[in-house]
């Protein structure tokens, strides 16, 4: 594996590969674990040259948010990298992604205005920016992303359609701890007593999942359900919980195919956001 700062670099060694080869990227933002290494996994077994981005984007966090306290581990990255079979570590710098003089952003509209977007606003036009300018730098012709983030993949997807970029999308599903905490880089974060009740995020989802496999189909049941078994803890401040259309994230008042429930806690410093998709059949994400 190589890693590689410098986008001329990358893009060079790209072009060396050669026409027809199928390239797989992976954006992240470091600090990986197994979350991440699924994707790799993935990308390595579809394709024949996997990147992987590792960029903290400045754009996607709010002021006040924890950009400067976001986990940096370079040196392990670059060993997990490695093990997951990646053949290009890209580590731009800020000045390599936003030159001096770039104004173009990229707002993909309804779909990023809700829940995340509410809670943190510009967090979806700094994604999405980032996101383009990473698919036409690399131009490949897969990217993977986790299902973790819901609301991202649908801003992604929305963003990849509109500006018709030829890159499939694969969407792998949520890799979690042993207890169903979602796997995330800002777990390590987590205080001892925090991390201890944080499991009550998935298992608050997974009690309205319970209630609607016995035949639950309202909205404001199901809801409530996931914030009564939050507000058993009381170190988890619930920011929202909303169950919604799993294509538009328009809030839904009673389910009648399927849905997505959404929920986003804070845990002292610390934001965590997880989801569930209830359908009939659940159809593999990937
Ligand atoms: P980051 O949080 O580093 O996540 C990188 C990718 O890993 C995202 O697609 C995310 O959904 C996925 N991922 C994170 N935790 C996961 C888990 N437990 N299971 C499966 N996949 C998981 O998401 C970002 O970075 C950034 O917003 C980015 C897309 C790189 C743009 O800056």
């Amino acid at each position: 594996m190589r890693t590689i700062i410098q986008l001329k670099t990358l893009q060079a060694t790209l072009s060396a590969v050669g026409d027809g080869k199928r390239v797989g990227l992976v954006p992240t933002m470091g600090a990986l674990h197994e979350g991440h290494l699924a994707l790799m996994h993935r990308a390595r077994r579809e394709c024949d040259v996997v990147v992987v981005s590792l960029f903290v984007n400045p754009t996607q966090f709010g002021p006040g948010e924890d950009y400067d306290t976001y986990p940096r581990h370079l040196a392990s990255d670059q060993v997990k990298a490695k093990h997951a079979g990646v053949d290009f570590l890209w580590t731009p710098g800020v000045d390599d992604l936003y030159p001096a003089g770039d104004q173009t952003v990229v707002d993909v509209g309804a779909i990023g205005r809700r829940w995340e977007g509410e809670h943190r606003p510009g967090h979806f036009r700094g994604v999405a920016t980032v996101v383009a300018k990473l698919f036409a730098a690399i131009q490949p012709h897969r990217a993977y992303f986790g299902q973790k983030d819901y609301q991202q993949v649908c801003v992604i997807r929305q963003m990849t359609r509109d500006l018709r970029f030829p890159t499939t999308l694969r969407i792998l599903q949520t890799v979690r701890e042993a207890d169903g905490l979602a796997m995330s880089s800002r777990n390590e974060r987590l205080l001892p007593t925090a991390r201890a009740v944080a499991p009550a995020l998935y298992r608050s989802l997974q009690s309205a999942r319970t209630m609607w496999k016995r035949g639950e189909r309202r909205a404001k049941a199901i809801t409530e359900c996931v914030e009564s078994g939050l507000s058993a803890f009381p170190p988890i401040q619930g920011e929202y919980v909303a169950l919604c259309h799993p294509d538009t994230l328009e809030p839904l008042h009673q389910i009648t195919d399927k849905a997505v429930l959404l929920a986003a806690i804070r845990l002292g410093s610390v934001r965590l956001i997880d989801n569930i998709v209830l359908a009939a059949r659940l159809s593999s994400p990937d």
